[in-house]
């Protein structure tokens, strides 16, 4: 068993795709390094533990993708650029919003004798402009990269990574750490290569991942504004829960969130604070997102940061 994060990762070969996503990682913060642009890394989505080193049943974790992809469209909207770091087949920034048949029942379908075509209806053009012009827009300033994982293993070598690669942008950065990372795997050397036989019941013995916050905060991105969230599903557990990981860890603030309503309500806290941000029913019924309050604050709490930092240099 990996008894520290550096044996972790000694232990989990780096994934095949990683030399390129450093490469595209590079480009990225060589564009925004000297500009006025702040950046934020946000991971997003649910990562996978195998059981098979052939994978064919894996352990996954509670996450569709909602508050990463929709948090990097409104970091977008304050002029940042963001790395999107998700899980494979998890929601996107722009995409979601047409997600399953909605796209499908956005278009029309005409056939004359001429020919077919397809055309975006009238009533959704408005809508369907507009996210387009924004995903367009930070396309073509730069100013979105996306990279996926599936597996844990995955997303701790592109963690770490893309923390090395940004560090040089310092106190421009932020890491929003939206995505549900397996907290328990089973290492390598005790899974079974190919498919386990359903001959008998299994017991299966899961070690504990190490938290990976630890050398992120204090070695990787010793500068950046760094944000966790914590997910609960025992409301009296919940604040001392993220208490207990700002003190641990010393990083600026942690967004804690039950399980049971994580879409309507969130408690952002400091070491200095807790408040929490609430959906009014109203705003809920009329489609306003969480994430636009919570990422109103951490850009507002970033600016602070910033402002902080160049005060005492
Ligand atoms: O995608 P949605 O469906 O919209 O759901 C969003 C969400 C509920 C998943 C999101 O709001 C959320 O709470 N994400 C964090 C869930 C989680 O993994 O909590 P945790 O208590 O297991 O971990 C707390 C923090 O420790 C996380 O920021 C994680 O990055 C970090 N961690 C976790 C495991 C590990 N081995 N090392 C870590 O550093």
């Amino acid at each position: 068993m990996a008894s520290n994060w550096e044996e972790f990762y000694s232990s989990h070969p780096q994934p095949a795709n990683l030399s390129k996503n450093e490469d595209l990682l590079r480009d990225f913060t060589a564009r925004h390094l000297n500009g006025d642009t702040r950046v934020v890394l946000v991971t997003s989505g649910g990562t996978t533990v195998p059981l098979e080193h052939n994978t064919v049943r894996f352990v996954d974790n509670f996450s569709a993708g909602t508050r990463g992809s929709a948090s990097t469209e409104y970091f977008l909207d304050h002029g940042y650029a963001v790395v999107f770091m998700h899980r494979v087949k998890s929601l996107q920034p722009f995409s979601r919003h047409f997600t399953g048949q909605k796209f499908l029942n956005m278009l029309d379908l005409i056939e004359t004798k001429d020919g077919t075509s397809v055309t975006v209806t009238s009533e959704n053009i408005p809508k369907i402009a507009d996210v387009l012009r924004k995903y367009k827009s930070a396309l073509a300033n730069g100013k979105l990269l996306e990279l996926s994982f599936t597996t844990v293993y995955e997303y701790l070598w592109l963690l770490r990574s893309a923390c090395q690669i940004l560090a040089p942008l310092k106190e421009k950065c932020i890491l929003y750490l939206a995505a549900a990372v397996s907290d328990f795997y089973i290492p390598p050397n005790e899974m079974s290569v190919h498919k386990i036989a359903s001959t008998k019941p299994q017991t299966i013995s899961l070690q504990l991942v190490p938290k990976i916050l630890a050398p992120l905060v204090s070695l990787w991105v010793p500068n950046a504004f760094v944000v966790s969230f914590k997910l609960e599903t025992n409301k009296d557990l919940l604040i001392d829960k993220a208490r207990e990981a700002l003190n641990k860890y010393k990083h600026k603030l942690v967004i804690a969130n039950m399980l049971q309503n994580y879409r309507q309500k969130v408690t952002l806290v400091t070491q200095q604070s807790s408040y929490v941000i609430e959906l009014t029913t109203e705003q809920s019924r009329i489609g306003e997102e969480i994430e636009m309050y919570i990422v109103k604050n951490i850009v507002d709490k970033h600016e602070e940061f910033i402002a902080d930092r160049s005060g005492r240099s």
